[in-house]
């Protein structure tokens, strides 16, 4: 231990009811009145557009509406706990960030509106896409995928455009990747109607450079690869591997969603990469909250820029425009994108300057393989191939099956039990688990040292737990908002509900 004192935790627990569930004929709040709302909609809207009966809105009084969202806000954990996530490098938000895109030059334009009135905004996008060139030797970016699922998804279309203009598509018909890549990126290439070939872990804890020449064929259409992978290994063979599928005319991408290790220290382009993604609602300091607005960065060489989805944004002598790419695979998500969250990566990308991103690459495999020393130091804890002694990048992927022998206790019942100490849950694994009760943190470069000491302090604290008080920490958390969930209605069209009025019908409301 490095002798933290653990701290008292208690989530506040309201039973709060829904906003619809408030309502009191009548009651009302005050705003001032908008410009726009003073123009008479119907003189302005075509019939068929307009609303035949008024909306049913909520009639709540002003304090009860802030309360509510108090209440509301005071019941969500958000990025406030120490969140160490593995595999999507979870980062502190700078708030200067959410001020800048507050601005009503970023929050209130209308992707319809002209390009001569957003001339700030396409600069950015503009400016931020040779950034990304810089980072990564590619010779386009575009931000329109909502994600790096997405990213993965546009290549697979990229992908299937370049082979069906060359009239290959029909032979081209394999995806090539490892049992350690994303599932992204097999589920995406199966999508786009391609076969998909997973190259199983090898000694070394990658697939050799023989399994890869086994598979490799005319047949070739393209590999998609993570490097490092999800363990924090880094496959030496890259090179490689790149020059076999470019021997047999496939493509190759490289999802940079563990870039956090290597940032400044490689470029995809110089690997020989055709195309590539960022996350920048995780590398590049961008909210990731939930799902949602999240942008995968999707950058390749010219050889696939006619394919890309438009608009592309241009920069001419008579200002930015964006244009379509007539060639291209259509749109992947609307307009440009979640923009906004452009301008954060911007932003952040600025402060952090060339060196600067130099520094917290190797800051974060530092912290990485800080936290592994101690970590291995708990009894019951042990990595991924811990036969392999390399240091890892910027995570490692750690393993409770011995804990979990011994207690009885898995590592999902320990993920919950940290939570009670105000901390954020941590990432096991994607599925399929190869590592049995695997557990995945990332420090990364954001969190302080002691940060990372509470952390692991907790968790010590709560492998002790499971050895002397076991029920205390199987029915865990006990200090939430919640408790255990019930999953089981995620799964069921008959209970869940995303619309008040599909919540009165499950639930038999009138
Ligand atoms: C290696 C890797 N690729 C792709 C993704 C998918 O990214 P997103 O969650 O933004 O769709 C992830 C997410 O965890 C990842 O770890």
């Amino acid at each position: 231990m490095s002798g933290s004192k653990l701290r008292r935790y208690h989530a506040p627990v309201w039973d709060e009811p829904l906003i619809m569930e408030m309502t009191a004929p009548g009651r009302r709040g005050n705003v001032l009145p908008d410009p726009i709302e003073e123009l008479d909609p119907s003189a302005a809207l075509p019939a068929a557009v307009l609303r035949a009966a008024a909306p049913e809105l909520p009639e709540v009084a002003e304090p009860d509406v802030l309360r509510h969202y108090l209440h509301l806000s005071q019941e969500t954990m958000g990025m406030v706990g120490i969140s160490l996530f593995g595999t999507c490098t979870m980062k502190y938000n700078p708030r200067v960030n959410e001020q800048l895109t507050a601005r009503d030059g970023v929050a209130e334009i209308h992707p319809d509106q002209d390009d001569s009135s957003i001339q700030g905004l396409l600069e950015i996008v503009h400016r931020f896409d040779l950034m990304l060139r810089g980072l990564s030797g590619m010779d386009r970016f575009v931000f329109q995928p909502g994600g790096g699922a997405a990213a993965a998804y546009t290549h697979a279309t990229v992908t299937r455009a370049y082979f069906a203009d060359r009239g290959e598509l029909g032979t081209r018909r394999d995806i090539i990747t490892t049992s350690q890549a994303h599932p992204c990126n097999p589920a995406t290439a199966a999508a786009a109607g391609f076969n998909v070939i997973t190259l199983p872990l090898e000694d070394d804890g990658y697939p050799s450079v023989e399994a890869l020449r086994s598979v490799l064929s005319e047949r070739t259409a393209a590999l998609m690869i993570n490097n490092p992978d999800d363990m924090g290994i880094y496959n030496p063979h890259i090179k490689e591997w790149v020059d076999a599928v470019h021997e047999v005319g496939g493509l190759c991408f490289y999802d940079h969603a563990n870039f956090n290790g290597v940032m400044g220290r490689l470029r995809a382009a110089e690997l020989g990469f055709d195309a590539c993604m960022f996350m920048l609602h995780k590398t590049f300091g961008v909210p990731k909250g939930g799902g949602g607005p999240a942008v995968g960065a999707y950058g390749c060489t010219d050889a696939l820029a006619p394919y890309l989805p438009g608009p592309l944004v241009e920069s001419t002598p008579d200002g930015f425009v964006r244009r379509e790419n007539p060639g291209g695979v259509g749109r992947v998500r609307e307009y440009l994108g979640n923009v906004n969250q452009v301008v954060k990566a911007y932003s952040w990308l600025l402060a952090m300057g060339g060196d600067g991103i130099k520094e917290a690459a190797d800051l974060s495999v530092l912290a990485n393989n800080y936290m592994e020393r101690r970590l291995l130091a708990l009894p019951g804890v042990t990595k991924s191939l811990a036969r392999l002694t390399k240091h890892r990048l910027e995570m490692t992927r750690f393993s409770l099956e011995e804990y979990t022998a011994e207690t009885g206790i898995s590592a999902v019942n320990v993920q919950n039990r940290m939570t009670d100490f105000g901390i954020d849950a941590f990432w096991l694994s994607h599925e399929p688990w190869i590592v049995p009760e695997p557990f995945t943190p990332e420090a990364g470069e954001t969190w302080s040292l002691e940060d990372i000491d509470y952390w692991i302090d907790v968790l010590a604290h709560v492998l002790e737990e499971g050895r002397t008080d076991p029920e205390l920490v199987r029915t865990a958390p006990h200090q939430q908002v919640v408790g255990q969930l019930d999953g089981s209605t995620l799964d069921d069209p008959e209970r869940w509900a995303t619309t008040w009025r599909a919540y009165r019908r499950k639930n038999g409301l009138a």
